[in-house]
């Protein structure tokens, strides 16, 4: 078989999955077009994370705008940080990642090394354009950010999102009145995200314009290690490939995920929960357990905000290990940065269960004599006393900037138990994220095949049924005798159902066989002489393309038995 890539581009091309984007202009790299059948598949894609994340795990899911203003992503980093390394070819002028090409010119670690250790890295490699050696270069940091100006008066700043998720920590306050102010909760977010990513050349991988499907979980601190529904994945196992392995250049090992938190090798249970939970769902649209895993970041890689850090990592034939789905324990680092920069309090009450009996000191001015000595000072002179700690000669407060001593006889110190019923805590975040066009690619080069069916070649596009563009296609073997009435009827009753049925009346039926296995059709009915004798069909099946009778009437309920599992 030729190139794996080469053939699913060019047959997704050709039937309608993918499509460069403003073709009759001249694509824009970094950007494409999802075409009808693409269009499809992407969406079944989203809808069984939809199944895992909104109905499964209970999070809702909310929608926020693309664009946010600048405030937004000053608060979370983006605006001071997101960038990436950047040169310039001296010979043909093209802008390049450094690290990627370091890394392809068989430099280690390029992504974390410092600006001027890479530029004299690079300075044997060759440029990913014009293949030259690139001799002395600059390198120098870009902001992956899209900027804009909202509205033609003010032109306030805006950013058109690198990732959905910030939409849900600026919402806390309403996500967490929403969820009755307890812990644990969800909210979840499928939509576009957009990166000016430096010459993209990696078709679907990396993108300027990308869909990501992103949970924001909201946990006490003090209960990572009680995920409520661990159990269901606690002897569920996978490959996982630890920081330590890596560096020792070692293999990932399977082990499960009660095994991986009580070695600690993953930080949480809630960590641990969603790499399950992630492989999953992978492996239902069709990703084969063969070729995924899960590497944990070595720490100098890990983004700033998070204490550990997973990625799934899909196997592709062209592009190596491709990263698709990014786990990360973000800590409370997002919602303190956001309370800071709004001044919006981001905390969630915690009652206790019993209330708790805490020594507290009380300051009690003696206010008249205070009142009378400091006047219009007297106030602020109240408050500040009751936060300070007062020593054997008395205290000094802070006024406005100016330091006035009180001594020990112009106040009492009580000291007493009271009664806390709870306290105010800053929840700490996991979130699974995950790049859904990254998932279609490994979802199309991974469902390629070719074999021989009838001493002919056929290729056949080997999707998982759930995830198939097109569910079933009905042909009658002939448009006369009322065959082909029969089969339209079928059709109808299929989309009835909601299932996408595809009637096709044209060209032999080898021919339409041929055809559905192209676009990975699971199941087609065709609907043949004998039906108007027994009112059955013949259901084939894509894969082993062995057919059975079924009963008209038993149809749509055997479909969706067979597309559902
Ligand atoms: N909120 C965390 C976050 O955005 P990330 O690792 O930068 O984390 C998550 O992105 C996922 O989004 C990645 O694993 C990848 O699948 C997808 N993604 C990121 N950049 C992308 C790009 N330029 N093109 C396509 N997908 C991308």
């Amino acid at each position: 078989m030729s190139d794996v890539f080469e053939n699913v581009m060019e047959l997704a091309k050709r039937r309608g999955f993918i499509w460069p984007t403003s073709e009759c202009y001249g694509a824009v790299a970094g950007f494409i077009d999802y075409g009808p059948l693409g269009a499809m598949m992407k969406r079944r894609i989203e809808n069984i994370w939809r199944d895992f994340y909104v109905i499964r795990e209970g999070y809702y899911e909310i929608e926020c705008p693309t664009i946010a203003q600048e405030a937004v992503f000053i608060a979370s980093g983006h605006v001071a940080g997101f960038a990436d390394k950047m040169c310039q070819c001296p010979h043909c002028k093209e802008y390049l990642r450094a690290d990627h090409v370091a890394e392809g010119g068989g430099v280690q670690n390029a992504s974390t090394m410092k600006n001027e250790e890479l530029a004299a890295a690079l300075a044997t490699c060759k440029c990913l354009a014009c293949e030259e050696v690139l001799g002395k270069v600059e390198v120098f940091g870009f902001n992956l950010m899209f900027r804009t100006s909202i509205g033609p008066g003010s032109q306030r700043v805006g950013y058109l999102r690198p990732e959905t998720a910030q939409g849900m920590f600026v919402d806390f306050t309403r996500l967490l009145r929403f969820y009755r102010d307890k812990l644990p909760f969800g909210a979840v977010q499928i939509g576009k995200s957009y990166r000016n990513e430096i010459s993209p050349r990696q078709g679907m991988i990396r993108l300027r314009e990308f869909t990501q499907a992103e949970a924001e979980i909201f946990v006490h601190p003090d209960e990572k290690n009680k995920h409520p529904r661990f159990s269901r994945y606690a002897d569920y196992s996978m490959p996982l490939l630890t920081y330590v392995q890596q560096q020792k250049g070692e293999e990932a090992v399977t082990m499960t995920m009660q095994e991986a938190v009580d070695k600690g090798v993953i930080a949480n249970q809630y960590l641990a929960y969603y790499v399950a939970l992630t492989h999953e769902m992978l492996t239902t649209i069709g990703i084969k357990p063969e070729r995924l895993r899960f590497r944990q970041h070595l720490p100098e890689e890990r983004a700033h905000y998070a204490t550990d850090c997973w990625d799934a990592e899909i196997r592709s034939d062209r592009f190596g290990w491709v990263e698709t789905v990014g786990l990360a324990d973000r800590t409370n680092y997002d919602l303190n940065a956001h309370a800071k920069e709004s001044g919006t309090p981001m905390t969630v009450f915690i009652q206790y269960a019993e209330p708790r009996k805490v020594p507290r000191r009380r300051i009690v001015p003696n206010m008249g004599v205070l009142g009378k000595q400091y006047r219009d000072k007297a106030k602020k002179i109240f408050a500040a006393l009751a936060e300070s700690i007062p020593e054997k000669d008395g205290v000094d407060v802070d006024v406005d900037g100016e330091i006035i001593h009180i001594p020990p006889d112009l106040y009492e110190v009580k000291d007493e138990i009271v009664d806390i019923r709870g306290e105010d805590i800053v929840p700490h975040v996991v979130e699974p994220s995950y790049g859904i066009d990254r998932m279609c690619y490994a979802v199309l080069e991974q469902a390629y095949d070719e074999d021989t069916a009838d001493g002919e070649t056929r290729t056949v596009m080997r999707f998982a049924p759930c995830v198939a563009p097109v569910q079933v296609a009905v042909f009658p073997l002939m448009t006369r005798d009322g065959l082909d009435t029969i089969a339209l009827d079928i059709t109808h009753a299929f989309h009835r159902k909601g299932i996408q049925a595809e009637y096709d009346d044209s060209g032999a039926i080898g021919r339409r066989y041929r055809r559905q296995d192209e676009i990975g059709t699971p199941f087609a009915v065709t609907v043949d002489y004998d039906t108007k004798e027994n009112n059955t069909v013949t259901l084939r099946d894509r894969d082993s393309m062995k057919q059975v009778r079924v009963a008209i009437d038993k149809l749509p309920e055997t479909l969706s038995l067979l597309i559902d599992g």
